[in-house]
């Protein structure tokens, strides 16, 4: 057992040892990125997998520099001044996936150090001082080489078999910077295949080497980017080369970035295209500084897809019609326009293609945007993320004309909805996006019923109103970080099956919630400040007794309070049922205590319970008196166990009950009854007295009769007197029929106290009763007697 312990104990400590040694999963990651180092950093440790040694001074690297990084995959000594690499570099460094040695002072191309690394996925070597880009033979083995980046800031030919090392493999992007390019032997580019090409044009205004440049560029991949068309001066060398890409070109994408011309180059420049076989154009970082109008036709186009990003316009005064006007009467399908100050946009001409809008990143306001447009019917994405748009109404009214919008997208604006209203929404809407604005709980007023997917993450929401437009279709809601206090009912979008709730304020979520959101399958609720007492036992239980999947369980479903809890996973907070049943508790007290009123209900009505209980007593009690008066040797003149005073009319009750039953069965025992016992020629009294005086006790029969009777009440005083006199409790009451306390004459007080002590025991009518009642009798006078009978005054 202690073996096996301490070899857990073992495994634990090894456990943590490790993790402490590698303390991230991919291996550790060490970030030297501008640090001044003028060399590579001595002890690294063995284990590095990501080494980043980029903007630094390291003009020379050794070969033991990188010699015990055994896990190394990724090295970027990018921005450096590394100038050699001999063939040496790397023997140890066989994983290493990703080398970027951009931006150095290589003079060699060759490589040869290529041969040790030979699983390089990404390979980047451009911006060196390259004097040619005649690529060794080492390239030909990189045989998983999916990114190369190749450049020299030199001035440098590319002639026709530079490339021939890497022209059999398929790569995902070659990148190319030509910028100081000086000569061009055409094909040299077309011997690539890549899906992508990215060419730095050469900064030159040879028309003819730009033209040969871009005539093999057009032809060699299915996606081109093409960097670096600066026309300040001169841009006739651009738009001629532009017009080589003809209807047989292999490009179908073309992103043209870092341009700085005026409006009339660019539609100079694009115009070509428009015609050709690309069907989707993206401008990025365009600086615009003049703006010369250009009439531009393009009733016919073969372009689906034009992308600006970046606009920027550098003149303090232009006429942004001629802008708007130009994409109203594009005909085709998709328009983006992002992150370029966009104010407004004009309407599109009647008869547009328009499917997708994206005019994320602007300052499109919602008074003005699209306000009875007419024209959009075929737009089904709207996207205007980002912008300066504050009214929701006028936002649904927008969309009023579009037949066909079924996915609008207006997250991060300043949208409010100031007051209960019904909102003018197209009734094809599918899809809307609301995220992160201003709205209240109102906007469940303002929504169209066509929704399915309805995002109103990040808002001041701070209940679900149970009365609202009808949402049916609603399959999706995303209420994320917002104010909720509880989770919203189901009721009014029966057809929910994923809830997003997550980081608002809800305590004890309701547990009524399941039952109404019964298509339910997809739940976040996490980071909530749940309250863990009872009212939160159903919904920490719902993961189990649910199939709904509930995302961050169970690590972000934490308690919040009562303190000692606090932290604790709602997976491991439990009470159990009766602790939190207040009903279940009640129900168990009170139905104990019925059943134990009932059983003794029954004991009472059906047994005589008390009646027992109370003879019980009396018997144990003059048990123990008599035991006690056995001890004590009662006197030894006492001949009679007891004196039995009757009224004359009782007389057949004593002679029928009392006697055989006290003088024939068990111990016998000697009565003294005033016929039987009297000495003649004796007075009454005079024999009562003796009587009394000779028996242990006095037994008084009472009844009705009794009070009649004067002759018991002398017995009576005289029994009593023996009490005061003598000893202390001789005097014993049997109750044969009960006296009403207003029948006893007032001259009998003595009887009444008694009475009303209740020191007597009452004779019962039930059989069953009577043997515990002359059981009773006896106990109290069953004593031993020493003296002789007195048979002869019979
Ligand atoms: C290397 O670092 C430079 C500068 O920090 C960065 O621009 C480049 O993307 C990095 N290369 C890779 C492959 O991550
Ligand atoms: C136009 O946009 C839609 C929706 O984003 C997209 O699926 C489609 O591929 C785009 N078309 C082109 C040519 O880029
Ligand atoms: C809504 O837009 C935000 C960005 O603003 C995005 O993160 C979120 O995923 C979008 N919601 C849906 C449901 O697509």
């Amino acid at each position: 057992m202690a073996n096996i312990l301490s070899f857990f104990v073992w495994i634990l400590i090894l456990k943590t040892c490790y993790s402490l040694w590698f303390p991230e999963e991919n291996g550790i990651v060490i970030n030297n990125s501008s640090c001044s180092l003028s060399a590579v950093p001595k002890y690294l440790p063995s284990h590095t997998q990501i080494l980043d040694l980029s903007q630094n001074n390291i003009t020379e690297i050794h070969i033991q520099d990188f010699a015990s990084l055994h896990w190394l995959k990724s090295l970027n000594l990018s921005s450096n001044k590394i100038s050699n690499l001999s063939s040496d570099f790397f023997r140890s460094n066989q994983e290493l996936e990703c080398l970027d040695l951009s931006k150095n002072e290589l003079s060699s191309i060759e490589c040869h150090f290529l041969h040790n690394v030979t699983s390089l996925k990404y390979l980047d070597i451009s911006y060196n001082n390259f004097l040619s880009l005649t690529l060794g033979k080492a390239f030909s083995f990189l045989k998983d080489l999916e990114y190369l980046g190749l450049g020299s800031r030199k001035a440098i030919k590319l002639q026709k078999n530079d490339l021939k090392e890497i022209s059999g493999k398929q790569l995902q992007e070659i990148s190319i910077g030509l910028k100081t390019l000086s000569e061009y032997d055409p094909g040299s580019l077309q011997v690539l295949r890549t899906t992508k090409l990215h060419i730095v044009l050469p900064s030159t205004n040879k028309a003819d080497l730009l033209e040969r440049v871009m005539d093999d560029a057009f032809n060699t991949s299915d996606t081109l980017k093409l960097s670096n068309i600066e026309c300040y001066q001169e841009c006739s060398h651009y738009i001629n080369s532009f017009k080589i890409l003809g209807k047989f070109s292999r490009v179908s994408k073309l992103l043209l970035q870092n341009l700085a011309l005026d409006w009339k180059d660019l539609i100079s420049i694009s115009k070509p295209i428009w015609t050709s076989t690309v069907k989707s154009l993206s401008f990025f970082n365009v600086t615009l500084y003049k703006m010369i109008n250009s009439p531009f036709q393009c009733s016919e186009t073969t372009l689906k897809a034009l992308t600006i990003r970046q606009l920027k316009i550098t003149l303090f005064y232009f006429s942004s019609t001629i802008i708007y006007n130009f994409f109203a009467t594009l005909m085709i399908e998709n328009l983006t326009i992002s992150n370029s100050e966009l104010l407004f946009m004009t309407c599109p001409i009647k008869g547009n293609n328009y499917k997708f809008m994206d005019f994320s990143d602007n300052s499109l306001s919602s008074d003005f945007l699209f306000q009875d447009c007419q024209s959009l019917n075929l737009l089904e994405t709207l996207i205007l993320q980002q912008n300066k748009l504050d009214r929701l109404f006028k936002v649904s009214t927008m969309t009023r004309s579009m037949k066909s919008l079924k996915n609008l997208d207006v997250s991060q604006n300043q949208l409010t909805l100031d007051e209960n209203r019904d909102c003018l929404w197209t009734n094809s809407l599918i899809k809307l996006n609301l995220s992160s604005n201003r709205l209240t709980d109102l906007v469940f007023t303002c929504l169209p019923s066509s929704l399915a997917i309805l995002d109103l993450q990040k808002n001041d929401i701070y209940s679900v109103p149970k009365e609202l437009n009808n949402l049916d279709m609603l399959k999706e809601l995303y209420l994320g970080a917002n104010k909720l206090v509880n989770l919203p009912d189901c009721s009014n979008f029966r057809n929910l099956q994923i809830l997003f709730v997550e980081a608002n304020s809800f305590h004890e979520p309701s547990s009524s919630f399941l039952q109404s959101c019964q298509r339910l399958t997809v739940l976040n609720a996490a980071s909530n400040p749940f309250i863990c007492t009872c009212h939160l036992r159903d919904f920490s239980r719902m993961k189990e007794n649910s199939h709904i999947e509930m995302i961050g369980w169970p690590e972000s479903y934490q308690c919040a309070y009562p303190d000692n809890l606090k932290g604790t996973l709602l997976k491991h907070f439990h009470l159990s049922e009766v602790t939190c049943s207040t009903t279940l508790i009640l129900v168990i007290v009170l139905g104990n205590m019925i059943v134990l009123i009932i059983v003794i209900g029954l004991m009472c009505h059906f047994l005589d319970l008390p009646w027992y209980l109370r003879m019980t007593w009396q018997w144990a009690q003059m048990k123990r008196r008599a035991m006690k008066t056995d001890s004590h040797q009662v006197a030894e003149k006492l001949v009679y166990h007891a004196f039995v005073s009757y009224s004359q009319h009782d007389s057949c009750w004593v002679k029928e009950q009392l006697l055989p039953n006290l003088e024939e069965r068990g111990s016998p025992l000697r009565i003294c009854l005033h016929e039987r016992h009297f000495i003649p020629g004796k007075g009454i009294i005079e024999n009562i007295i003796n009587c009394i005086e000779k028996s242990y006790k006095s037994i008084f029969v009472l009844s009705p009769n009794f009070i009649q009777s004067d002759w018991c009440h002398y017995e009576l005083y005289f029994a009593q007197h023996q009490v005061l006199s003598d000893r202390s409790d001789n005097l014993m009451l049997i109750v044969l029929e009960s006296i009403p306390q207003y029948l006893i004459p007032s001259k009998y007080y003595k009887l009444k106290s008694l009475m009303a002590k209740k020191t007597y025991i009452e004779w019962p009518k039930d059989k069953n009763k009577q043997r515990l009642f002359w059981a009773n009798l006896q106990a109290a006078i069953g004593i031993k007697l020493t003296a002789p009978t007195e048979e002869t005054f019979v």
